[in-house]
């Protein structure tokens, strides 16, 4: 079975190739064109994708060593995302199945970010919890299956990584902040400014607090000294992440012990982060859980996943009609 996937849901635009489920290549081109807006203008995403959508496929099946001809399906993002962005991928997907008469495999984006665990060693056994951190999405998934995921625990506001780019912006931090905030933690002490967050009952997160926290904590200071963040800023990155992180990680041991659980894994963009990544681990060796850390390339938004997702649906036989429409909004 080969296979090519593409991905259009935000500011990523990837085309991955797998050949009987075994990831022969994994093109990725990310827009910097988001940079000096301070976030993703979704109208600029969308011609963007258009722009480099035939490079990168391109790319991809020539790093793979084949040709479009040889293909027997296409998988693509049908959600969630931003429409306009969602509608190139879907778009180029249909048009190059249907001038090749091969089927096409429709994926959720949330579902492929865990599954791109598969597309390594080690692999998780089901049934495990995947805490996914995104830009858009914060979840703790109960996956029974490949294909059958349920969301335990979810966030009733903002997205983790949507808390780590309005702080990072707040400190004056070019978009995406959640790499830099990272990147300056590391010099930081995470104990010196302790911002709280608010609880939210059962396994739901709440994020939208810290922003405003931080805006207030930043406002006193810098009325008293105008280089305050100038001169604090890896000690406030540093604790701003430890705040995300103990927030994520408590909800996380809940759902583990609730689940009766031992295998945990996590996925998403904020999976990248070096300091959920080593107190993840750190929990782990702690409580006697296998921990799964997806390699970096396979973190953040890419075409691998999406393939991976479509190599389980294809073995599953679900295909999709050139009817297909893609969904801003898309459950699991
Ligand atoms: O999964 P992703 O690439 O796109 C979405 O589906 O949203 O996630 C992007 C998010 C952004 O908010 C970005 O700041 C965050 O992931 N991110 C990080 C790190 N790398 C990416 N956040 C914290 N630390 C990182 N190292
Ligand atoms: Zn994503």
């Amino acid at each position: 079975m080969k296979l090519l996937a593409i991905e259009s849901s935000c500011d990523e635009t990837s085309a991955a190739v797998m050949v009987d489920g075994v990831l022969k290549s994994n093109i990725i081109s990310t827009q910097l064109i988001h940079t000096e807006w301070g976030g993703v203008v979704p109208e600029l995403a969308s011609r963007a994708h258009q722009k480099s959508i035939i490079p990168v496929v391109t790319e991809a099946l020539q790093k793979a060593n084949i040709n479009k001809n040889e293909l027997n399906a296409i998988a693509f993002t049908r959600g969630p995302g931003l429409l306009g962005a969602l509608l190139i991928g879907t778009s180029f997907a249909k048009s190059l199945a249907l001038s090749l008469n091969i089927p096409l495999i429709e994926v959720n984006h949330m579902q492929a970010h865990v599954l791109a665990h598969f597309i390594e060693d080690p692999k998780p056994s089901f049934p495990f919890l995947c805490l996914t951190v995104s830009g858009g999405h914060t979840q703790l998934v109960w996956v029974k299956s490949a294909l059958d995921m349920e969301v335990i625990g979810e966030t009733q506001d903002d997205a983790v990584g949507e808390a780590f780019d309005k702080t990072a912006k707040l400190i004056g931090l070019p978009y995406p902040g959640g790499p830099l905030i990272d990147k300056l933690a590391k010099e930081g002490n995470p104990d010196r400014f302790p911002f709280s967050l608010g609880e939210m009952p059962g396994l739901n997160f709440s994020f939208s607090g810290i922003k405003t926290a931080i805006l207030y904590f930043l406002q006193k200071e810098v009325k008293n000294n105008p280089n305050f963040i100038e001169e604090n800023k890896a000690d406030i990155c540093a604790s701003v992440q430890k705040s995300l992180i103990d927030m994520l990680l408590r909800k996380t041991k809940k759902a583990m012990k609730e689940m009766n659980c031992t295998q945990i894994a996590i996925a998403g963009g904020v999976s990248a982060n070096s300091g959920l990544r080593t107190r993840l681990t750190e929990m782990g060796s702690e409580l006697g859980w296998e921990v799964f850390i997806p390699a970096f390339s396979y973190c953040t938004d890419n075409a691998g996943m999406i393939a991976m997702a479509g190599h389980f649906k294809a073995e599953a036989g679900e295909f999709c009609g050139q009817d297909v429409s893609p969904l801003a909004r898309y459950e699991l």
